[in-house]
């Protein structure tokens, strides 16, 4: 088992990052310190990590407020910190966004990875025991039919400014890998859900339009295809891949939980409707079908029995039980919500979905 002392995760305010620190710091198995560099954008909130700070803040965690595109304080952390692994969570994450707005999107997920790389070149020279593990996504591959699976080997195929700039920074990972020896591990997964996820997503989103009576806007027809895995379950992922995982290979990470939009809407229409008291078919007549997202892939699913062979992973928390944890979560947490909410979110949704 690779050992872990200082480890540098980049991105740990938003919604996978800060889960991961939360499990590794409160696992007995992780004796190490985590530096959590984060810019603080509209997505991440210091508020997630409240409780880990007032445990280990300053003790086996820091916080940094800072850009991965900012080489000269990203040497310092390094330096600073003595890192020896990274774990490279943060990025623009919303394929909405990148549509409306893709250069943001060039800047983090190309240019703040290559400037990661770079540095951990420079710094990990002729040094033994470190790793780069980068965070992917499955949109990478692009979109399926209705048959079929993305495996490790798929070519990718990306289809939104997002993708585009996650297989770009995949690409670079790579390049890295092959070209200077850099040690790499790289994971590609569905799609998260679980507390602590920015409410622009499908479902957080959908839970807290219910709450407030808002309408549930489906897009298209609402048959597009997404896998689902709770977020712990990546995170365990995740510790297998630096814990065991072997340097230049590339993991997939799934949920093996496919569900059409519509049919996964009405699922959580129940759920809420009795966990908050409401009638469901008041709430089923919110949902409205608008406009289809441009360039919308219709379906996701991967095949991760390399991970599960090869590290002896496995999913553990089942979709109901999922689902369940985290409804009661966003019903729970009223005082996350409304932080989250505080910053830029409020203007982002009066300026681009005032027509929904
Ligand atoms: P998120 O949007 O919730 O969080 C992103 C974090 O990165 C935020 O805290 C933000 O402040 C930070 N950040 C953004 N730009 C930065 C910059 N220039 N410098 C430093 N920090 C910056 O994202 P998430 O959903 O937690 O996703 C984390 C990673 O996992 C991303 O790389 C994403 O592509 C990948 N991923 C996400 C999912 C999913 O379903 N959410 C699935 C597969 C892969
Ligand atoms: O597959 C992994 C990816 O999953 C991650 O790489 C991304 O960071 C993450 O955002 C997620 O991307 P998606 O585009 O699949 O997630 P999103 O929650 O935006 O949408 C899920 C599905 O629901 C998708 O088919 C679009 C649809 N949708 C979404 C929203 C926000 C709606 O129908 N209505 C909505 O309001």
């Amino acid at each position: 088992m690779r050992k872990l002392n200082n480890l540098l995760v980049t991105g740990g305010m938003g919604f996978i990052g800060s889960n991961f620190i939360r499990v590794l710091l409160t696992m007995p198995s992780f004796v190490g310190r985590i530096i959590n560099l984060d810019a603080l954008t509209y997505a991440g909130n210091p508020a997630s990590l409240s409780d880990i700070d007032k445990a280990f803040g300053n003790k086996r965690y820091f916080f940094e407020r800072g850009s991965i595109c900012d080489r000269a304080f990203i040497e310092e952390i390094f330096y600073k910190y003595a890192i020896d692994t990274v774990v490279h969570f943060a990025a623009e994450s919303h394929v909405d966004r990148s549509i409306l707005g893709p250069e943001a999107f060039i800047k983090t997920n190309v240019m703040g990875t290559f400037t990661l790389l770079d540095v951990a070149r420079n710094a990990w020279r002729d040094t033994d025991g470190v790793l780069f593990h980068h965070i992917s996504t499955d949109e990478v591959y692009g979109s399926l039919g209705k048959t079929g699976y993305f495996y490790e080997n798929t070519p990718y195929d990306p289809r939104s400014p997002y993708s585009a700039s996650k297989a770009s920074s995949d690409h670079l990972v790579m390049a890295y890998h092959h070209t200077y020896g850099l040690p790499i591990t790289l994971s590609n997964c569905s799609n998260n859900y679980g507390q602590y996820q920015f409410p622009e997503k499908f479902l957080p989103l959908m839970i807290l339009n219910m709450i407030e009576g808002k309408p549930l806007p489906v897009y298209g027809d609402g048959k597009n295809i997404r896998d689902w895995l709770f977020v712990l379950d990546h995170v365990s992922a995740i510790w297998r891949i630096l814990t065991q995982g072997r340097s230049g290979e590339k993991y997939n990470v799934g949920g093996e939980n496919e569900w059409e939009n519509i049919r996964l809407l009405n699922t959580l229409i129940g759920i809420v409707a009795k966990k908050a008291g409401l009638k469901r078919q008041a709430i089923e007549a919110t949902i409205t079908y608008v406009k289809d997202r441009p360039g919308h892939d219709r379906r996701y699913a991967i095949d991760c029995s390399k991970i599960k062979r090869e590290l002896g992973w496995q999913q553990s928390v089942g979709f109901e039980e999922g689902l369940d944890q985290t409804v009661d979560w966003y019903l729970s947490r009223p005082d996350w919500i409304a932080q989250i909410r505080s910053g830029e979110y409020q203007n982002w949704i009066t300026h681009n979905y005032t027509d929904r």
